[in-house]
């Protein structure tokens, strides 16, 4: 199958690799470069556990092709801590007690980080509408969004 090389940057490191024109950016950051926070849930766009931020925004990695990313910017749930010092996003949610399975998590925090960017944290509703392509199995959606609510203050 048709390979193409792309340079891109993941969590602050510059990586060039050559692959499958079909790989998703979800495949690349777990089987190419072992970043195996982003889960692949459903790998069909609808449940959120794959989000990652490119150029600040958020996607769902199982829907974005790797070979599209030459230049972008691409941070993970492993790139959000500052060495030991956990982003006030990750601290909330353990604070919150915002999980139980915890396999949404990722997903969840990168998702409530780009929420916080774009300024969607008016209300509770608001964190809920914003925060709707993330699907919580376990239904800690109440300390999801106060996690997300306190975070942005
Ligand atoms: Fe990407 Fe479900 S794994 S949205």
């Amino acid at each position: 199958p048709p390979e193409s090389r792309v340079s891109l940057t993941v969590n602050g490191t510059r990586r060039t690799v050559t692959v499958d024109n079909r790989t998703s950016l979800l495949d690349l950051l777990r089987e190419h470069f072992g970043l195996t926070g982003s889960k692949k849930g459903c790998n069909a766009g609808a449940c959120g556990a794959c989000t990652v931020l490119v150029d600040g925004r958020r996607v769902n990695s199982c829907l974005t092709l790797a070979v599209r990313l030459e230049g972008a910017e691409v941070t993970t749930i492993e790139g959000l801590a500052d060495g030991d010092e956990l982003h006030p996003l990750q601290q909330a949610f353990i604070d919150e007690d915002a999980f139980q399975c915890g396999y949404c998590t990722p997903g969840q925090i990168m998702s409530g980080v780009g929420c916080i960017q774009e300024g969607h944290t008016g209300s509770p509703e608001e964190i809920r509408e914003w925060m709707s392509g993330n699907i919580c199995r376990c239904g800690c959606y109440v300390k999801i969004v106060r996690a997300v609510e306190q975070t942005a203050g």
